[in-house]
């Protein structure tokens, strides 16, 4: 038998491939370490990591203090359910709770259960507080959205490829097109059995889509017009990512129902979370919703970590600097290439649009930085996303811009 240390990455892809589900297309690369904003392969490369999960490990890979809190709680207790309390749980709810002004907070874990859980207090809320009429609750989505893959979420996709061969679909959910006030005016006044309007600050997941500036208190003012629940998913965009606490904060907006996950954890456990005022979450009784791990105690010690340690080290502030970094040399590298089409983004949650060369450039080109020592992952064929962890510093930066503009002009030429 080989060696673990010395098996290639291709024995490690052909495993995944033969005994996985093709449920996705990753990039070849085969990641065994990571430490702040750095990965390293089996065979001992090093890159940058510019997904950072998708951005969940917005506090950096190995993140001393949240492993210690993970560690530490781990060896005392790691889940109890909740049909007992823990002596965990009330200090992580108080603790985030106050931390983003909210009266309460129901756990889940993975960022989909937290848009699935806001909806169902959304519905409940329509029922028993705005007075909808039995089963006709309807939730407004926008088109471009992208929340996860239950039955929930792909029923409110506007993309073939989440929904397409899933069907039949969860009934009471419309779509319009996002960063459209008019259309959301005239869907919010057309119908009273609406219950809420659940949305991202900044599609992720669509290609780093930035609405209007002002959209965000346009649609605080209608959901309160319309007594409409505004449901915002931070899963992506929260946590510090664009540079502030919360892609809300940009606009002063406070959401009634908030839906948090990914860097909740700092990239060691899956742990979400939604956020809203007792109105609303006290519309659940006990038994009506729930989930085995949610609120667990290791997910409390680590998450609370994760928090503390956003603020501790002042990520947001370093998203913001570093994001301006960021977009100056990639707009500087568009004058240089007619490869860019478009480079947008806040903090750091940011993207190229690529010109496409052919089906798959977007593919290739993250092939190509790969070799060049930076990990990327393009979403919609030709748009790449650039999401380092938060704690990267100019130094770094520079360098992975470096790797990135002769990476695309070694194709232009
Ligand atoms: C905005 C947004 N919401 C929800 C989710 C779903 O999170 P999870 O994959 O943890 O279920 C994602 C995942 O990418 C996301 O980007």
């Amino acid at each position: 038998m080989i060696a673990s240390e010395t098996k290639s990455s291709s024995y490690f892809i052909e495993l995944e491939d033969k005994y996985g589900a093709h449920n996705y297309h990753p990039i070849p690369v085969v990641i065994e370490k990571g430490e702040g904003i750095f990965v390293w392969d089996v065979e001992g490369k090093q890159y940058f990591d510019f997904l950072s999960a998708y951005s969940a490990v917005n506090q950096g890979h190995a993140h001393p203090k949240i492993i210690e809190a993970l560690t530490t709680q781990a060896s005392k207790i790691a889940l109890t359910s909740r049909a007992f309390h823990n002596n965990r749980l009330g200090e992580y709810e108080k603790f985030i709770t106050k931390y983003f002004g909210y009266d309460k907070v129901l756990p889940m874990n993975t960022g989909v259960e937290g848009g699935e859980t806001a909806i169902k207090l959304a519905r409940r809320w329509g029922y028993s507080v705005k007075q909808i009429p039995e089963n006709q609750a309807k939730i407004i989505f926008v088109e471009g959205n992208f929340w996860g893959r239950t039955m929930a979420a792909i029923s409110s996709s506007s993309d073939p490829s989440s929904y397409a061969g899933f069907g039949p679909f969860m009934p009471g959910f419309s779509l319009i097109p996002y960063n459209d006030i008019t259309v959301l005016e005239n869907t919010l006044a057309s119908d009273p059995n609406i219950a809420g309007f659940m949305f991202e600050p900044i599609q992720g997941e669509a290609g780093v889509v930035v609405p209007d500036a002002g959209y965000l208190q346009k649609v605080r003012a209608l959901c309160t017009k319309y007594n409409v629940l505004m449901i915002a998913d931070e899963v992506q965009t929260g946590l510090c990512r664009t540079g502030k606490m919360l892609a809300c904060d940009h606009e002063a907006v406070k959401p009634d129902i908030l839906i948090l996950g990914k860097a909740l954890s700092g990239g060691l456990l899956p742990i979400s979370a939604v956020l809203a005022n007792d109105e609303i979450m006290l519309t659940i009784k006990p038994g009506e919703h729930g989930s085995t791990y949610g609120g667990n105690p290791l997910a409390c010690a680590v998450a609370t970590t994760a928090l503390k340690v956003l603020k501790d080290e002042n990520l947001s502030e370093n998203a913001e600097a570093m994001g301006i970094i960021f977009r100056a040399r990639m707009t500087n590298l568009m004058a240089k290439t007619s490869l860019i089409l478009d480079v947008r983004g806040k903090g750091l949650l940011n993207a190229i649009v690529i010109e496409p060369f052919n089906d798959h450039s977007g593919w290739e080109i993250c092939l190509m930085l790969k070799e060049n020592g930076l990990l990327a992952k393009q979403t919609h064929g030709n748009i790449i996303r650039f999401a380092p962890p938060l704690t990267i510093n100019a130094s770094q930066m520079h360098e992975a811009c470096d790797i990135i503009e002769s990476t695309l002009l070694a194709l232009n030429n």
